[in-house]
């Protein structure tokens, strides 16, 4: 998806600051996958408008690349970068990275968007030093069924079963690449205190399935999460895949 062509990047970061508990929540759950390794460069691959970018760079005390074809993504990244950061245009499938130059490649919500699996997962391998990692941050085909938004948006169901790959597959493309597969795990993350914010979130146009739903129907669908709120005021909360794979030593 060229997310130039559309207006997500404009709505992007309303719709998904989450606040800094959800930045510590994903920051230590990587640390807890981190041991043994020292990590001085990460790759922060599809980096967007760089919503992790900064806090791998603070927790890690790393050097931190954004890659990200988006020119609009990364000109929100550039706003708010710190200087361990740097952001550039690039494409999973052709890093301009060295080989063996980077610790940690760090992949948020981006492999549904590559052309080339197969290419990109090799990338990965290849700008990896030897016993470094990738930690894919990820939606899959078989979570479908918990994202919190899908009974509001029915036709979102389909949309996601077209365009998310299953674990094992995603899995096996890296593994296919080269790399061994360290862990699977599941991540309960927060990301609204109740379903009003849910909606004032969603309202914001960050979401490009949600994107691609006929106006009508992305309209019809906030206001039955409004009208939902009054009975559900618990927070929100998703199941996010993390997938860890470490390249042989
Ligand atoms: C859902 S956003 C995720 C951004 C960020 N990682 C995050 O979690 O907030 C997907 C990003 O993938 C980028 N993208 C699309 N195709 C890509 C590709 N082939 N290689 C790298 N990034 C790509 C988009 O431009 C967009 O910024």
């Amino acid at each position: 998806l060229n997310y130039d062509a559309t207006t997500i990047p404009d709505g992007y970061n309303k719709a998904r600051d989450h606040g800094p508990e959800f930045l510590e929540l994903w920051m230590n759950t990587l640390d807890a996958w981190m041991a043994g390794l020292h990590v001085r460069d990460i790759l922060d691959l599809g980096c967007g408008t760089g919503r992790f970018s900064q806090a791998l760079a603070a927790r890690f005390k790393a050097r931190v690349i954004g890659f990200d074809p988006s020119t609009k993504m990364l000109s929100q990244a550039r706003d708010r970068r710190s200087e361990a950061t740097v952001y550039a245009n690039a494409t999973a499938e052709s890093l301009p990275l060295h080989a063996d130059s980077v610790d940690v490649v760090f992949l948020s919500m981006v492999f549904h968007h590559f052309t080339d699996r197969a290419r990109a997962a090799a990338e990965c391998h290849r700008v990896l030093r030897k016993g470094g990692r990738v930690f894919l941050r990820t939606a899959s085909s078989d979570r479908i069924s918990s994202y919190p938004y899908v009974p509001f948006f029915p036709t979102s169901r389909s949309v996601l079963e077209q365009r998310l790959p299953s674990i094992a597959v995603q899995s096996e493309v890296f593994q296919s690449a080269g790399l061994d597969r360290i862990a699977t795990t599941l991540v309960v993350q927060q990301i609204a205190e109740n379903y009003a914010a849910y909606a004032d979130k969603l309202a914001a146009g960050g979401d490009s399935v949600l994107a691609s739903l006929a106006p009508a129907e992305f309209a019809a669908g906030l206001r039955s999460l409004r009208e939902a709120e009054v009975g559900m005021s618990a927070a929100v909360v998703e199941p996010i895949d993390l997938l860890i794979f470490e390249k042989r030593a």
